[in-house]
């Protein structure tokens, strides 16, 4: 099937993820599947969560897919991680050995994406994806991910107002 056609395919079920989970936690989880099963060149596939609360500020690892990492608390003044969360901004490394700021997470990873989601206009954490390809992130491949880092965004919003 044609990339850009299973990308499609791959966000109506998303679409229909976001509208069934009970929980941000459920979303999250089947996000981390659908893309890590989806999408071949995903190889680790994984949220990171601003501890609330935390000064200085940290991510923690959450729901992910893929093998194990050693970075399970990030500080923002770390990694792509932490500049993706404190900039606010999406973050896309081709070649992670030539970024200074690339925390290794496996040491066949190449390329990494790092997504921030919001809550209410402030970032509450990100989506991050490594891939064992250079290169891997296409304009397609953000903006599934942007979108997958919006739907949690939403449903986190929608839980914390219920709770
Ligand atoms: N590579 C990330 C650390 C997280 S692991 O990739 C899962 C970084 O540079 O912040």
């Amino acid at each position: 099937m044609h990339v850009i056609t299973r990308i499609e395919e791959l966000r109506k079920e998303l679409s229909e993820l976001e509208g069934a989970a009970p929980t941000a936690k459920d979303l999250m989880r089947g996000v981390c599947q659908l893309l890590h099963e989806r999408m071949l060149k995903y190889s680790w596939v994984g949220f990171y969560m601003l501890e609330p609360g935390a000064k200085p500020p940290v991510l923690i690892l959450g729901e992910f897919v893929g093998a194990m990492t050693p970075h399970t608390r990030i500080p923002l003044n770390q990694g792509i991680c932490g500049s993706a969360a404190s900039s606010g901004k999406t973050i896309v490394v081709d070649d992670v050995s030539k970024d200074p700021r690339y925390l290794a997470c496996s040491l066949e990873t190449k390329s990494e994406i790092v997504v921030p989601i919001f809550v209410s206009g402030q970032v509450v954490g990100e989506l991050d994806i490594d891939s064992h390809f250079p290169a891997a992130f296409a304009t397609e491949d953000q903006n599934l991910i942007q979108y997958c880092a919006e739907i949690v965004g939403r449903k986190l919003e929608k839980t914390a107002l219920r709770a």
